[in-house]
């Protein structure tokens, strides 16, 4: 997940705060933006008119703005301190200091992690500095127009043609408008900082669902995708909304929306230390990470419907050719990313009509897998390097398998060994227990599923599109689960001080119990058993004792009558039940003792929204427990072991 950063300063400003120089303070303020994650990291920087200089072009005396960037992954922001150091010791020897700055720690989604893919992106020009967070759904058609009227394209990213767009705005008019138009153009999510060499006295900063605040101190302005980067210079923080845009300057912030009218800013009083700021105000990273759910599926979804209306998956590598000849899918996988196989496991024989096989990746390498160039073998990892993972994926090449990944970390070891890969856009995770990522891997396996019905001609595009359309509805109904976490709590007390669970579902029910239970024992230390509830009787049954708790994921799927039956098997030997029960399914609810409600789904879309009470679950009893949820004993984030 990026990072961006931007401040500006008054004359003498630094000396009196005590402030180090403007790009060692911007560099720090990046660092405190690290949690989020990164592979690279840039700054531009400007002077102002009353230092006496511009920075100017010698040949043509044209002012510039001077960019340092470094890609050697968490190491970068260090780099950069040391290519910065030159000129910041030329500038104290000339007795002057740069008045402004934008920056960006860049966690890569388009284009490679390298210097030439990190921010800040420049014009043709080199007058005008963009940094982006955030994704340009309609780039491929903006990069095609730009290319088509002359302008040179230097990196793969598609946020360097925000600042061509604006090169294209700028003749006539000045840098917020030049902006305001030209990000009328953009389709997607942006939190943007420009900066502009030929306008030395403040810098625009606009926003569509990305985080920025504006955080406002004495003689300062500072701009930031959260607000442990404002921390040490602000004393008040103000949340830009949606769609709206601002000038900041040292005198302040002046903030309108698209149309051109102010808008209002309220100050909030900067209270937080950077501990919890960088938590955004949640007590731990799962807490945080988990609420961030919703936003992770909605970027997962960007981008992937053309205008035209076909889904399109094609940046990702994958040769449509040789998919269409698919006869047997293998998904391969450990931990919740296992399970998420599971589950898209349902929708890739559904929709896509292909017999897929969901395989545990230290079971699949040694159990000689029937392979051939007709297989398709997707390896499902959070972070890219998991080595029974890797080893899997191995495995299927040299079989001559077509390979390709779903990860959420640009470049990794398992993205470098497939042909293709999927990314899943949930920003790091720094919780141990994946939350965010299994969700989002959940989503690009229906996505993927959707692509092969598409390429293998089995649905037609208006069907196609309305299912889209359907999951492009989960990170609401995600929002509405989410809300109902104090009504977790309750069932979270209740149950904290039993020693065994058993978890029960049928059909993506059970995958959702697998990974309740697997949560439950990653954080919270508790026994906690998943079965298909249909096999109950065939062994499980004989543990259930008055007392014992049964959580059944009974939500109003295909096979919702058949759970009545387990709920009532299981009751009738004295078990407590916790269901997870639809909004207004009152039949469900009345079986149960104590009900979760979670919004009804579309079929085959309801794993995603069902798993929401769980995490609660797990996470609200390890906190009962007083347990460190973020790190959890004996176990490790990646595992690049065997
Ligand atoms: C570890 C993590 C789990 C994760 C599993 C697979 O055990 O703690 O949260 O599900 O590895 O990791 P991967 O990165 O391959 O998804």
């Amino acid at each position: 997940m990026c990072g961006i950063v931007a401040i500006i300063r008054s004359h003498t400003t630094l000396e009196e705060n005590n402030l180090e120089s403007l790009p060692e303070v911007l560099i720090s303020s990046l660092n405190r933006l690290e949690y989020r994650g990164y592979d690279s990291a840039g700054i531009a920087l400007g002077y102002a008119e009353e230092d006496g200089v511009l920075s100017t072009d010698p040949d043509t005396r044209r002012p510039t703005i001077e960019r340092f960037r470094a890609a050697v992954s968490t190491r970068s922001l260090e780099e950069l301190k040391k290519q910065v150091e030159p000129a910041v010791h030329s500038a104290h020897t000339a007795g002057r200091d740069y008045n402004r700055g934008i920056g960006h720690t860049r966690w890569a989604t388009h284009g490679r992690p390298s210097e030439q893919n990190a921010h800040p992106h420049q014009d043709c020009s080199g007058s005008i500095a963009v940094v982006h967070n955030g994704i340009v759904e309609n780039w491929r058609e903006l990069a095609d127009e730009l290319t088509s009227t002359g302008h040179l394209l230097e990196s793969e990213t598609d946020s360097e043609l925000i600042a061509h767009l604006i090169e294209e705005e700028i003749g006539d008019t000045d840098m917020l408008e030049a902006t305001r138009r030209a990000i009328k153009r953009i389709n997607g999510s942006f939190a943007i900082a420009v900066m502009d060499a030929n306008s030395p006295h403040s810098l625009v900063v606009v926003r569509r669902l990305s985080p920025l605040v504006i955080g406002t101190g004495k003689g300062i302005c500072v701009t930031a995708s959260d607000i442990p980067a404002l921390l040490g210079f602000a004393d008040a923080y103000y949340v830009l909304e949606d769609d709206e845009i601002a000038s900041i300057s040292p005198d302040g912030i002046h903030a309108f929306d698209f149309a051109g009218n102010p808008a209002q800013l309220h100050p909030i009083p900067v209270s937080w230390d950077i501990d919890a700021a960088q938590k955004s105000g949640y007590d731990d990273f799962m807490g945080k990470e988990l609420n961030e759910q919703p936003a992770a599926i909605k970027d997962t979804l960007l981008g992937r419907m053309t205008t035209a209306g076909s889904l399109t998956l094609d940046e990702t590598r994958i040769d449509d050719e040789s998919l269409r000849d698919v006869d047997k899918v293998f998904v391969v996988g450990c931990g919740s990313s296992y399970h998420s196989g599971l589950i898209g496991k349902y929708t890739l024989e559904h929709w896509a009509r292909i017999p897929t096989e969901i395989d545990i990746s230290s079971e699949f390498r040694y159990r000689d897998p029937i392979l051939s160039s007709s297989s398709l073998v997707i390896g499902v990892s959070q972070s890219g390097e998991t080595m029974d993972t890797l080893r899997a994926i191995s495995l299927a090449k040299n079989s001559k398998a077509k390979v390709i990944s779903i990860s959420n970390v640009v470049d990794s070891s398992i993205t470098r060994h497939t042909g293709g890969v999927i990314y899943t856009r949930a920003g790091p995770e720094v919780g141990v227990a994946a939350t965010k990522t299994f969700s989002t891997q959940i989503t690009a396996l229906q996505m993927l599923a959707l692509y092969l019905a598409q390429l293998r001609g089995l649905l037609y595009p208006d069907e196609i599109g309305s299912l889209f359309d359907q999951m492009r509805t989960i990170p609401d109904l995600v929002q509405t689960a989410l809300d109902r976490s104090e009504e977790v709590l309750t069932v979270a007390k209740e149950i904290a001080d039993r020693r065994d669970l058993f978890y029960i579902g049928r059909n993506t029910g059970y995958p959702v119990a697998l990974e309740g239970a697997l949560k439950m024992k990653e954080i919270a230390y508790l026994r906690a058993e998943a079965y298909p509830a249909g096999e109950l009787k065939h062994g499980p049954i004989a543990l259930i004792e008055p007392g014992t708790i049964v959580i059944a994921v009974a939500t109003r799927g295909r096979l919702w009558e058949k759970m009545h039956t387990n709920i009532s098997e299981v009751k009738s030997r004295g078990a407590t039940v916790v269901g997870i029960v639809n909004d207004e399914d009152d039949q469900t609810a009345s079986l149960v003792d104590y009900a979760l409600f979670v919004p009804k789904t579309p079929p085959l879309l309801d794993a995603v929204v069902d798993v929401i009470p769980l995490q609660f679950l797990a996470y609200h009893v390890a906190k009962l427990k007083g347990l460190n949820v973020d790190r959890p004993r004996n176990l490790a984030k990646t595992v690049t072991v065997e």
